[in-house]
Parts: structure tokens; sequence; C-alpha cells
């Protein structure tokens, strides 16, 4: 039992955690939603004003998830499912969140996943082509940079992709960014918003530090460290973890905020942008199909992809990293799809 204040504080809290505008009907799905992502996630999306109704599935355990979640006192109906129960969990949802998959462990790429989540999403997307093919997809298994080109050859074969719809959570970078700046700067987060553009692994993880206000006074052997660090910072919690996985509960916080962003797009507010990796023509000329960069979220998904802006020396030399590497990872997915 809250108090008065307590409740108060915790309503105000989550007013401006998700900020809601005019309410549709909105059911999400997670899959996944037994897993070390998929349970606080679920929770948030619970929390969520925008989320009407929540069908949460999983191998093993949503059922369990639904129950407790359901308890939570807001509005939305949550409902589990079980393994053989794909189907149901994707009727009627309008926006379908995936964090299935094993997670790294200590000394492993996110490539190093591919075998094991490659065909787990290709599953998963092929059963939101069958039941639910509108429904907007957000990708956060890994390899991102893999797994979002699987989910698009897999709709596209299928005759339903809409790139519109697809997007990777490249969110945890962005929040890691904002983050890690106002530590080395002194600012808060909040003053510290960074773009990061490229795709979610190691070099393809290119923030943009000097497109922002704080970040741009980081230089020199201050400016190598935060990179790294905003790069690799998925690495710090890997091996605090020690075997026991990869970032849960800062990627659930990082999978809310971009649900929100999305639903907040999808009932109509305007100007809602955050950086997502999606089919995209930047670099489409060099064989680049797919990028993350700030994108206009409306009321079909993606409204608007915006270009990077201006770079400085130190952003050209991470981008001219990152592409080759974005490359060799789209088509990994891509030609194990086709
Ligand atoms: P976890 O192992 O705790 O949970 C994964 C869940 O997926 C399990 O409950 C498992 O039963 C379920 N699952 C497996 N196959 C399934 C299928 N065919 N259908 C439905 N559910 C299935 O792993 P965790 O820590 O939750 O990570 C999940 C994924 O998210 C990993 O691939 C991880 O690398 C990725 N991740 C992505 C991040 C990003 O920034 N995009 C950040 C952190 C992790």
């Amino acid at each position: 039992m809250f108090s008065r204040s307590v409740a108060r504080a915790l309503t105000s809290s989550s007013a401006r955690y998700f900020s809601a505008s005019a309410q549709r009907q909105t059911k999400v799905a997670v899959l996944g939603a037994g897993g070390g992502i998929g349970q606080p996630l679920s929770l948030l999306l619970k929390s969520d004003p925008l989320v009407t109704s929540l069908n949460l599935y999983d191998i093993r355990g949503a059922p369990g998830v639904a129950a407790d979640v359901s308890h939570v006192d807001t509005a939305s109906e949550v409902k589990g499912f079980a393994a053989d129960q794909l189907d149901q969990a994707l009727e009627g949802v309008k926006v379908v969140v995936i964090p299935a998959g094993v997670p790294r462990k200590p000394g492993m790429t996110r490539d190093d996943l591919f075998n094991t989540n490659a065909s787990i999403v290709r599953d998963l997307a092929a059963a939101v082509a069958r039941v639910s093919p509108e429904a907007h997809i957000l990708v956060i298994s890994n390899p991102v940079n893999s797994t979002v080109p699987i989910v698009a050859a897999t709709l596209e074969k299928a005759g339903v992709f809409n790139p519109r719809h697809v997007f990777g959570i490249t969110t945890l970078d962005v929040v890691r960014a904002a983050r890690f700046t106002a530590e080395v700067t002194g600012a808060t987060p909040n003053e510290t918003p960074i773009t990061v553009v490229g795709g979610h692994s190691g070099p393809t993880i290119v923030p943009l530090l000097s497109q922002s206000k704080n970040g741009k006074g980081v230089t020199g052997e201050a400016y190598k460290a935060l990179v790294h660090r905003i790069q690799f910072g998925g690495d710090e919690v890997v091996k605090a973890k020690d075997g026991a996985g990869s970032a849960t509960l800062s990627m659930a916080y990082a999978g809310a905020k971009f649900t929100n962003s999305l639903l907040r797009g999808l009932n109509g507010e305007k100007g809602v942008v955050t950086p997502t990796f999606v089919k995209s023509p930047l670099f489409a000329d060099q064989g680049i199909d797919f990028f993350s960069s700030n994108v206009e979220l409306g009321t079909d998904g993606v409204e608007k992809i915006h270009d990077l802006g201006s770079l400085s020396a130190e952003e050209q030399e991470l981008l001219a990293a990152c592409l080759p590497e974005l490359k060799k990872n789209i088509e990994k997915g891509q030609s194990f799809v086709a």
C-alpha cells in the first residue's frame, strides 16, 4: 500500500516517463516475454497508458509472467500465451516487440548469437506475416544488424513487407550515450541527448557527439574513451553479470521508451524523432539497405528518415569504420533467409 504522496510521486514519475497523447486501442505483443528483458519490459509496458492490451508470449513461462503483471493497477488487459499459442498471441496486435533469443556470455560478440537467434527471429516474423501482417515489428534480439534484415526478408518472402513497420531497437545505445556523456561533462542525461547512428554492435555504433551542446566539448583522450564506452558499454554488463547474460533492465527501459515513442507517433503526435535501425536510403547506393539514424515516427510508423547532418572529422572516421562491418552483418541476415 502506498501513501498518497508516494502514489502521487509514482503517478507523476510515470507521467514524465511515458508521455501520453490522445489514446487509441493499442494491443502490444511481447515475444520472449519470459526472459531477462521480456519480464521487466512487460512490466514497463503495463505501466504505459498508451498500451491498452498486452499479449505475452514465450516458449516457456509467459502465462506466469502475465498473471503476475496483470495485477498491476493500470487499465490495460494482460494475457499470457503458452508455447503452442503463438498465432493467438498475435491476433489483432498493432505492435510486436521481440526480445526472444539467447543473450551473450563473456567473450562473445553479438554476431556469435547469429546461429541460434536467426532462426528464432525468422520463425516469429513468419508468424507475424501470417497472422498480423500490418503490425509494427520492434526487434531487440541480437545481432540487431542481422536480425532486422532477417525480419524484413521473411516478410518480403511472404509478400507483406512494409519498410515503415520494421524497426531495430538501438535505443539502449542512445540511453547509454546520454548517460555516459553526462558523467563526463557533469551535466544531466536530460541535457546531453546524443544522436547515435549506424548499427547496434561495437564499431557500427556511431555517436554524433559534435551535434550535442555538451558532447561537443569532449575532446582528445576523453573523447576516445567516451566513444569506446558508448560502443562497448554492453560488454561492461556482460562482464559484471559473469555468465548470467547481458543487459536486461536497462534494455527493458530502452525498449519501453522506444515503444512509447512509436505509440505516440501512431496516435498522431507530431515531432516524435528518435534513432532507430530501419530500411534506409541513406547508404543504399553503397549496398547498405538498413541504417540507424534519426527517424520521425508518425501514424503509419516511419514518417521521415533524417540524414546525418554535419559530422566532425572523427565522426567521418567512425562512419568509415562502421559501413563495411554493417554491410557484412546485413548481408549475412539477408542471405540466411534467401
Ligand atoms: P533470455 O535468455 O533471458 O530471454 C530470452 C527469452 O526468449 C527466453 O525466455 C526464451 O524462452 C525466449 N525464447 C527463445 N526462443 C523463443 C521463441 N522461439 N519464441 C518465443 N520466445 C523464445 O535473454 P535476454 O537477456 O532477455 O536477451 C534477449 C535478446 O535480446 C538476446 O538476443 C540479447 O542479445 C538481446 N539484447 C538486445 C539488446 C539491444 O540493445 N537491442 C540489448 C540487450 C540484449
